[in-house]
């Protein structure tokens, strides 16, 4: 698999994002809970360098919770802090200020030391497209936050949202691009429907699905599609069509149906909370 992907409007959109983390204490990087990994993008390690980080481990309602538990466990061991969160849920967006807080703690007490009146904390939001970066937002702003407008100093067309008495948020995230050199990163981004559908064949993204499925949750296609335990990869889409009524004109089985149906299955959570990478298979 050799896929260019980094469209040249991207090259834009991370100058812009350079400079707005410069104005900001704090990076708050959207992951998807279900591929912290590969829906990660390394430069950000360098796009926020000398800046806070926080990790929010997004659409964890979808993700199995005990390899979420890894997940965060393993970010500890970075010395960042990585909090699981349905983005939807307003209640859950609001737990990440204490976090925002905590990281930034050391900035509140210099500021106190030097006896300045403590600034709000800057934070930003990054991740790849389709992670929920607006739904966050959305989330944690609520209806009540007010936007602070344009300061002199930040960067003409920047809206500050304040969240709270001491935290302001940039209005707008910063794209990450997902990278993928990885094909196995590509199949996964892929699986939860984090790339464009024509990057890669249906058929190889259901195969990559089956083959992951049965090595790690080798009960979800028996029971949802009645697949026979030992029944040979191969021969798995074919038995998805016969028994989900995916059928072409003539009576054939459309095994291109099958697949799209699996890949549905598994984006819209029918499949049950599956994560597709923990920290041991990166
Ligand atoms: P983006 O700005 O990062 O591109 O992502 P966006 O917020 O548009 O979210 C992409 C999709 O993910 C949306 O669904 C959104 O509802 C869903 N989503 C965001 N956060 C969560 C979460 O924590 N859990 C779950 N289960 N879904 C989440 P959509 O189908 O594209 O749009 P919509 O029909 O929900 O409006």
């Amino acid at each position: 698999m050799s896929i260019n992907w980094y469209p040249g409007h991207m090259t834009a959109a991370r100058r812009k994002m350079q400079e707005d983390i410069k104005l900001c204490d704090i990076v708050i990087e959207l992951l998807d809970a279900r591929i912290p990994f590969s829906s990660s993008n390394p430069d950000i390690k360098t796009l926020a360098n000398n800046k806070k980080r926080l990790i929010i481990l997004n659409k964890s309602d979808m993700a199995d919770s005990k390899v979420t538990e890894s997940w965060i466990d393993y970010f500890k061991n970075q010395n960042i802090m990585a909090i699981p969160i349905d983005a939807r849920v307003r209640k859950q967006t609001i737990t990440i200020t204490n976090a925002v807080r905590e990281t930034c703690k050391d900035k509140l007490e210099r500021d106190k030391k030097r006896g300045i009146a403590a600034r709000p904390i800057k934070a930003m939001i990054v991740g790849i497209p389709n992670v929920g970066k607006s739904t966050f937002i959305n989330s944690y702003v609520g209806k009540t936050a007010a936007k602070t407008g344009n300061k002199p100093g930040v960067t003409r067309g920047n809206q500050w949202i304040r969240i709270s008495k001491d935290i302001n948020l940039l209005d707008t995230p910063g794209i990450l691009w997902p990278k993928f050199d990885d094909p196995e990163i590509g199949y996964r981004l892929a699986s939860i429907g984090s790339i464009n559908d024509d990057i890669l064949e249906m058929r190889d993204i259901a195969m990559f699905i089956i083959d992951f499925m049965q090595s790690n949750y080798c009960n979800v296609l028996k029971d949802r599609y009645m697949i026979m335990d030992g029944l040979e990869k191969e021969f798995i889409l074919g038995v998805i069509a016969d028994n989900k009524k995916c059928v072409k004109k003539g009576g054939e089985p459309d095994i291109d149906k099958a697949a799209k149906l699996l890949i549905d299955d598994l984006r819209s959570g029918n499949l049950g909370r599956i994560s597709l990478e923990n920290p041991e298979s990166i």
